[in-house]
């Protein structure tokens, strides 16, 4: 079977779920499409980079990336870096023939997003796949609802509102890890969370046009956290820790007109009390409705119009072996999945597009596009006006 030999830059949080999809895939799909070999990983704290090796099975380690661009052996780069050091970790990894998959938000400003897309097109003719990592599209229930919306069962899309509302920022005491500062994140909540569901949005009910927002910052500062991984607000910090200012959103609100006439809501916290990953999906048709919430993944929820008035209303249908990639992952009704075969599915997506040589759905000009989405939202909040997605 073939093997495709794999270079992992950013040993952290998304270093760990990237490992665990491609270790688990030949487990759950099998005939894999091709074996990931786990050659080297990177992470530019040499001690990060030492352990992982160890903890994760890497042949070797390095804290430069370059010695994965420059290695001939290997084939697929995963890009799992804070968000301003993919554009120069993919662009190297394209221009020397590799494939790569690339954490979001694609990258910390539009330029870097319109240089990856093009650098990504121009591999793309040399047969090298590109993908951002917008796993969300691929659970199972939001398959399902974009079958119901593709085959017409939903009628026309009037109406799609999202969020994504978490509360590991709310607060004030957790750090300022590198998510609070726009010159590492380019954003804070938008590219953080508000990307996701920019993504689920335009992947069920087409692109983006139009958008009118409002975004806040509501903790002003934070104690300073020096290097590391993010700890994601589990850890802390005293009154005796310096704090610096935060340069990012920590909310936005906005709604949008998407090309083919809908409309809609996305709404996107940090500081949201007792939410935890409450991605939740709502979209209207003529003929019926859906509704998705990410912290019941296996779940969605439709109302047909059609049904008696009696007994219209919401069911629910269980996602399972019946469903996209249920054989593969369990093939008993209820066993359910969660996050880890979340990027199982993903990295199975990935090595197929290599190997059956098709771009996947989530390629690097779709990850572009939520980068232009959110630029244009970034316009609104300062214009607050409708502000049009700009294509380039
Ligand atoms: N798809 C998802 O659900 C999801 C979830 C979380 C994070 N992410 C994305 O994944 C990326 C990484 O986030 P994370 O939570 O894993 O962060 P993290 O802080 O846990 O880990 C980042 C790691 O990268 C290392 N690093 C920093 N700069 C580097 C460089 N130039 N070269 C090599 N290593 C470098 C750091 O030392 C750290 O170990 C971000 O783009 C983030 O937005 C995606």
């Amino acid at each position: 079977m073939r093997k495709l030999n794999v270079g992992l830059v950013g040993a952290g949080f998304m270093g760990k779920a990237h490992v665990v999809g491609y270790s688990n895939m030949p487990k759950l799909f099998w005939p894999a499409p091709a074996i990931p070999v786990m050659k080297t990983i990177c992470d530019i704290d040499p001690a990060i980079a030492a352990d992982a090796k160890e903890r994760f099975g890497f042949e070797k380690w390095t804290d430069n990336y370059m010695d994965i661009i420059n290695d001939p052996d290997i084939d697929v780069v995963s890009v799992c870096t804070p968000n301003n050091a993919h554009a120069e970790i993919a662009i190297a990894a394209l221009e020397a023939g590799k494939h790569v998959i690339c954490e979001k938000p694609i990258a910390s400003t539009l330029e870097d997003a319109i240089r990856m897309a093009k650098a990504a097109k121009a591999a793309e003719e040399k047969g090298i796949i590109s993908m951002n990592a917008y796993q969300y599209r691929r659970v199972p229930a939001l398959v399902l609802a974009k079958k119901f919306i593709d085959e017409g069962s939903l009628g026309k899309i009037l109406n799609v509102r999202c969020t994504y509302l978490q509360s590991w920022c709310a607060d004030p005491s957790s750090p300022l890890s590198w998510r609070f500062q726009k010159a590492i994140a380019g954003a804070g909540t938008l590219g953080d969370i508000a990307s996701h569901v920019i993504d689920i949005a335009q992947y069920l009910a087409g692109d983006i046009d139009e958008v009118v927002s409002m975004m806040r910052t509501y903790i002003k500062e934070r104690p300073v956290q020096e290097g590391g991984v993010d700890l994601l607000g589990t850890v802390k910090l005293g009154d005796d820790v310096p704090k610096a200012p935060v340069d990012v959103d920590d909310e936005d609100s906005f709604l949008v007109k998407f090309k083919s006439g809908a409309v809609g809501s996305i709404e996107a916290t940090r500081n949201a009390w007792g939410r935890n990953n409450f991605i939740t999906v709502e979209l209207h048709g003529t003929l019926g409705s859906i509704y998705f919430n990410y912290e019941r993944l296996n779940e969605l929820q439709v109302c047909w119009a059609n049904d008696p008035d009696d007994r219209r209303g919401f069911k629910t249908i269980y996602t399972g072996p019946a469903h996209f990639y249920g054989e593969a992952t369990w093939n008993i009704p209820g066993m359910n999945i969660g996050y880890g075969e979340l990027k199982t599915i993903e990295m199975y997506d990935f090595i197929r597009a290599i190997v059956e040589q098709k771009q996947p759905s989530t390629k690097f000009s779709v990850g572009c596009r939520v980068e232009q989405v959110c630029a244009a939202v970034e316009k609104s909040a300062q214009t607050r006006q409708w502000e049009k997605v700009i294509e380039e």
